[in-house]
């Protein structure tokens, strides 16, 4: 296939890197250095070179012939991106973001073509704007969000090296999903511990429970199913840094508004651990943004 990836942060170079050994990939950045960068020197992953063509987003009406798109921004590029795609494709696009706010908009869009969400297992940490680590080994669920071509993109995408997996219901995928995030991510990144940390420290665990308890009320989640799904998560990932917390030490902005923000949005009832999870995370960045001028 010829496939577009969008977005060159972790997950956007490990894809672009691991599809290109079946599929003829080439590569959107934001910046011209990066795209220049790439295509001169490729993308190391592992150590390895991957030699790929990269141009950027704003070239993207060059883009010509191309069966699919891969959307790997952060959540919060992903409107922009959107505008762009919308009056330009013409093939299906899959967007591999954490969170659901971005749902909302693209089941209301007018687009002729198929629209597939993901669900990203991969570890994947970005040394610098070439190189990548797969840090862990899993896989990335796909289901419909529109029209019908996840079965048929699963079977073309699925390598053993680099697995994806169809998954009939989009809103429990990414639901699951937003719910581990909505307890593991704002935690670890307001205490500034691993992943692991949440289930070893009780009085931690605790808040831990009571935002899966929220979160899992909001979505109409089983409370009980849910939280032996984020402790399995937190155990499988219990050396890592998440991605909020590391949004919050680089000084980034994080992904809260699509995570502990949708919670919000969805809840029926008051949510006050996540209310005040989400507003510790927006002071957070906003305290880290003043330090950082
Ligand atoms: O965002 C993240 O960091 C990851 O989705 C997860 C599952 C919380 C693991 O760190």
């Amino acid at each position: 296939m010829r496939i577009t990836v969008i977005g060159a942060g972790a997950i956007g170079l490990l894809a672009a890197a691991k599809l290109s050994s079946m599929h003829q990939v080439q590569l959107l950045t934001r910046t011209n250095v990066q795209a220049e960068l790439i295509s001169a020197k490729g993308i190391r992953l592992d150590g390895e070179t991957i030699h790929i063509k990269a141009i950027t987003l704003d070239d993207l009406y060059t883009v010509q012939s191309t069966d699919l798109y891969i959307v790997c921004t952060k959540q919060y590029d992903v409107k922009s991106v959107w505008d762009k795609l919308v009056s330009h494709a013409a093939a299906p696009v899959v967007f591999l973001q954490n969170g659901m706010a971005h749902t909302d908009m693209l089941r209301s869009a007018a687009f002729d073509y198929p629209i597939i969400v993901g669900s990203v297992e991969q570890g994947a940490l970005r040394v610098d704007q070439q190189s990548v680590l797969h840090t862990g080994k899993a896989v990335i669920r796909l289901a419909n969000l529109t029209g019908n071509s996840a079965e048929m993109l699963v079977k073309h995408l699925h390598d053993p090296n680099f697995p994806f997996l169809l998954e009939k219901n989009w809103h429990r995928m990414l639901g699951k999903k937003l719910i581990a995030n909505a307890v593991i991510n704002p935690l670890t990144a307001i205490y500034r511990v691993k992943n692991g940390e949440l289930l070893e420290r009780p009085a931690f665990c605790a808040i831990a429970q009571k935002l899966c308890e929220e979160a899992a009320e909001a979505l109409d989640f089983d409370f009980a199913e849910q939280w032996v799904y984020v402790r399995q998560i937190i155990m499988a990932t219990k050396g890592n840094r998440s991605s909020m917390l590391k949004d919050i030490e680089a000084g980034r902005k994080t992904e809260v508004e699509s995570i502990s923000g949708y919670v919000q949005k969805h809840a029926k009832r008051a949510v006050p651990y996540t209310d005040f999870v989400y507003y510790s995370i927006l002071g957070l960045t906003r305290q880290q943004e003043r330090t950082s001028l």
